[in-house]
């Protein structure tokens, strides 16, 4: 059987390592470090599906372009999906996607970065380099005690709420849809910021909840505030953190995601001068932590990730459907059975 022809866009070198790893010849695969845009898709002629991350931006134009094409699967690398134009792609290209690949990476990284910042970790460990052991300016405080608020409490926010359990912190939370039984304290949004010392962000990126954290919800938190935000740039305004910074206001922030993090992000700049003043100013701040969308990137999430996406993108073309197929219509964010026809096309 003819290999099937993916183009990869926005490639590492851990990328090509876990899906070479994973692939045993079903799939003939052409690597492109570049991601894919309106500028790119043409590399993806002759292909029978694109594969892409984060910061690849599959808007009506790319979609139109794969629909010309011939190309009708579109298989993310990644759980979000807040880069593709869902809706046009309804009709025209289906889109797959990795839901879990190790949640508890993701928690794990958001606690990794909560303790750096309250520990200073970061500031100690370059002092000890230094052979400065002086210990001003290093006073934390005790996580035991503290509460914790959650926002979003799928799979990644339980795991952080049971990481912070074993901590001795109290977890309420806050989900547009809150579990049933599952023991979870869910309380109204404006009744999180009011009495959250950390608030940890684990919801997608909608329209509706764009800037969640605002001038007005960084007025209404406590003075003091510790921000973790491992799920998506755009739920905060970084304006408003700054400001929120430079008043004294938010203790600190520990940020994975930054919302126009796809300029910079994945990419060394280092000896260049970064035009984002926002970015620069907040990784210039004392209590400011600036991971690179760096909170998936574990070996066990990486095979997680190869062995999922091909797994889906051959079963897609070999049946016409995929468990993993975002379907705007049906609602189903996390699994798209396709049994129910007449809704996904
Ligand atoms: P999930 O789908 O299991 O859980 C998301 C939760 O958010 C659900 O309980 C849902 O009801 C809730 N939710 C939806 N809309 C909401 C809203 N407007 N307000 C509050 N809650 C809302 O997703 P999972 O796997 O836990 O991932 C969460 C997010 O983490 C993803 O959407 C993605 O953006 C981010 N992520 C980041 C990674 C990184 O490397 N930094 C890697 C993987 C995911």
């Amino acid at each position: 059987m003819e290999p099937i022809k993916l183009a990869f866009f926005d490639a590492k070198e851990y990328d090509k390592a876990s899906f070479d790893a994973a692939n045993d010849g079903r799939f003939a695969i052409d690597y492109y470090d570049t991601r894919l845009s309106e500028a790119t898709v043409r590399l993806a002629e002759g292909c029978d599906a694109v594969c892409a991350f984060v910061n690849d931006e599959i808007n009506a134009a790319v979609l139109d372009a794969l629909t010309g094409f011939g190309i009708r699967l579109a298989a993310l690398r990644c759980a979000g999906y807040n880069n593709v134009d869902i809706r046009h792609a309804y009709g025209r290209v289906h889109v797959v996607r990795v839901p879990a690949y190790s949640p508890y990476a993701v928690a794990e990284h958001a606690m990794a970065l909560l303790l750096t910042s309250v520990r200073r970790i970061h500031k100690a460990y370059i002092r000890t380099k230094d052979f400065n052991f002086s210990l001003n300016g290093l006073t934390g405080f005790d996580l035991h005690g503290k509460t914790v608020g959650i926002v979003g409490t799928g799979k990644i926010g339980r795991i952080f709420a049971d990481i912070c359990r074993g901590f001795g912190m109290h977890v309420i939370a806050y989900d547009k849809f809150p579990a049933k039984d599952s023991g979870i304290e869910y309380v109204p949004l404006d009744e999180l910021w009011a009495r959250s010392d950390i608030i940890s962000f684990h919801c997608p990126l909608t329209e509706e909840n764009r800037h969640m954290v605002n001038r007005d919800s960084i007025a209404a938190m406590k003075k003091g505030v510790m921000l973790i935000n491992t799920s998506r740039g755009g739920l905060i305004d970084s304006e408003a953190l700054l400001t929120g910074i430079k008043d004294r206001k938010i203790g600190g922030a520990c940020l994975d995601v930054y919302e126009e993090e796809s300029n910079v992000f994945f990419h060394d700049f280092s000896g260049h001068i970064v035009d984002d003043d926002t970015l620069s100013r907040l990784i210039t701040m004392p209590n400011v932590i600036v991971t690179s969308h760096q909170a998936f990137l574990t070996a066990e999430a990486l095979q997680n990730i190869a062995e999922t996406t091909l797994g889906n993108v051959e079963r897609f073309l070999q049946t016409g459907a995929c468990e993993n197929e975002i379907c705007y219509k049906c609602g189903k964010i996390t699994a798209c059975p396709q049994d129910h026809k007449g809704k996904c096309f």
